[in-house]
């Protein structure tokens, strides 16, 4: 018997195949399906997993309108801020993200946004797009070197490290912040610093790499946004919500900010469009792991969990 599964969004073509020859699910349309699709497809289906991403809220309401038919609930995302986790738990539900997978294709789009803000990327581009047709001069539209900066990571787990190599290659300096001090083998050079607060007037660009939840909520505020050096750049491929965003806005219009390169918001998609207006901001809609490769790892990652599930075995990357 095929493990019966309610698919939330479609896969890429490698996944959607082995769901297909696999598993016996309920497939969405284009668009996804909403959460009360999935919550009546799973009741439907008899379900015993729903294979989700980070656009599925399922808090302590929701989980409790999946049938008991559900024992595992997969997201395909390394984040599960969107799941009330001990809510499940309770319900004797099984959790499972995707960690490790997107590690170097989120770390590569934190450093494409770390340059894009030091080199100007959004300006460049405008320009272009204008039919350029102007000369510049030798001190005009100068952006910034990487190289000999300190990049400040908050955040020191499996991605702020892939971005610590890839900081090295481009001669940086790496400092982090992290609850606790990383072992030396996987320091790898970077210099611990024991407070949060203390790290910030070091860092030339800081980039953060820590799960949203209670603990982080806004930790970048008016006051943290104010330790940094004046002109520092800000990247953001973690979570909105370790962000106030008026905050982020005033310290890129007042100078404080040089630039920011921000992937994730407050609000998805209905993002904050003042920064949209804002010539020093480059921006992408939440699509650090969005690469073929990538997707299919991911995809594939939750599949196996599901499959751990259903065999009787621990799922590899349960959480709680
Ligand atoms: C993740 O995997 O957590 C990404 O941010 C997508 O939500």
């Amino acid at each position: 018997m095929k493990p019966r599964l309610v698919l939330a969004r479609l896969m890429t073509d490698a996944v959607m195949d082995r769901i297909r020859a696999e598993f016996d699910a309920v497939l969405p349309p284009a668009a996804g399906l909403s959460l009360d699709e999935v919550v009546d497809a799973a009741e439907r289906h008899a379900a015993e997993a729903v294979m989700v991403t980070a656009g599925t809220r399922l808090d302590a309401a929701a989980l409790s309108r999946l049938p008991e038919s559900v024992r595992v609930v997969a997201t395909c995302s390394v984040g599960y801020d969107h799941i009330d986790v001990p809510a499940a738990r309770a319900r004797g539900l099984v959790v499972t993200n995707t960690p490790d997978v997107l590690n170097a294709a989120t770390a590569d789009l934190a450093f494409m946004l770390m340059l894009c803000a030091a080199r100007r990327a959004n300006e460049y581009a405008i320009v272009m797009r204008d039919g350029w047709r102007r000369s510049f001069g030798m001190t005009d539209m100068l952006g910034h070197d990487l190289g000999g900066k300190t990049l400040g990571i908050f955040g020191m787990g499996r991605i702020g490290r892939a971005v610590a190599r890839r900081a090295r290659a481009f001669d940086m300096n790496v400092i982090y912040y992290n609850r606790t001090r990383l072992a030396p083998e996987l320091e790898e050079g970077a210099e611990y610093v024991p407070s949060f607060h203390d790290m910030l007037p070091r860092s030339q660009v800081l980039s953060l790499h820590a799960p949203g939840g209670a603990g982080t909520a806004k930790v970048m505020n008016r006051e943290t946004f104010g330790l940094l050096p004046r002109g520092a750049i800000f990247v953001n491929t973690a979570r909105g919500s370790l962000v106030n965003e008026d905050a982020l806005h005033d310290a890129l219009t007042s100078g404080q900010l040089y630039a920011a390169g921000l992937d994730v918001f407050a609000q998805e998609p209905a993002f904050d469009l003042r920064f949209a207006q804002l010539p020093n901001v480059f921006l992408t809609p939440h699509v650090a792991s969005a690469t073929v490769e990538t997707r299919s790892a991911m995809g594939n990652r939750a599949l196996d969990n599901i499959a751990d599930v259903a065999a009787g075995r621990p799922a590899r990357d349960a959480l709680g």
